[in-house]
């Protein structure tokens, strides 16, 4: 076990779109723990595989922080969306911001666990924000690109400042 470095924004790295996995065997296993591990360390209660400059469609998320409810989702597709939910959010790769970001309230989606399994994952509330938010992720999109530019420049600006004076 390892534990991964997190990108931070404004790395470029972290715009690079994930590519599907193709088949989900010991080296992907490897990485999910390893994203595990890294998350709960953090911690986190949400890493997309793109978050450790890994350019794979690989999700762990865990909302207990502490490993009660892990769960993984490997290529995941969505289905259905339905409502709207206005929540606050945050990121492991823009630490110390939290902002409003608008979300859809119900997703349906369909992933590959762990076994290289299919399954269908029904989400609401902080589940489906967290779904969403990793799933942005690996399409190289963070939570501030749902902000106004203009607020995206003063959190780059207050981060990067924030980098230089550690
Ligand atoms: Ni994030």
């Amino acid at each position: 076990m390892a534990l991964f470095n997190i990108l931070q924004f404004p790395d470029p790295k972290l715009r690079t779109p994930a590519k599907p996995v193709t088949c989900v065997d010991n080296t992907i296993r490897q990485i999910v723990e390893d994203m595990f591990e890294t998350m709960y360390d953090a911690p986190g209660i949400g890493l997309a595989a793109t978050q450790v400059n890994v350019h794979k469609a690989i999700i762990v998320i865990d909302l207990s922080k502490e490993g009660q409810h892990p769960l993984c989702l490997i290529n995941p597709k969505l289905l259905r969306s339905q409502g709207t939910q206005y929540e606050e959010e945050g990121c492991l790769s823009v630490p110390g911001i939290f902002e409003k970001i608008e979300r859809a309230q119900e997703i349906t989606v369909q992933a590959l666990n762990q076994n290289g399994d299919t399954f269908t994952l029904t989400a609401e509330d902080l589940l489906a924000v967290c779904v969403l938010h990793e799933m942005d992720h690996l399409k190289g999109k963070l939570f501030v690109d749902h902000l106004s530019s203009i607020k995206r420049q003063r959190i780059r600006k207050k981060l990067v400042k924030a980098r230089q004076d550690d």
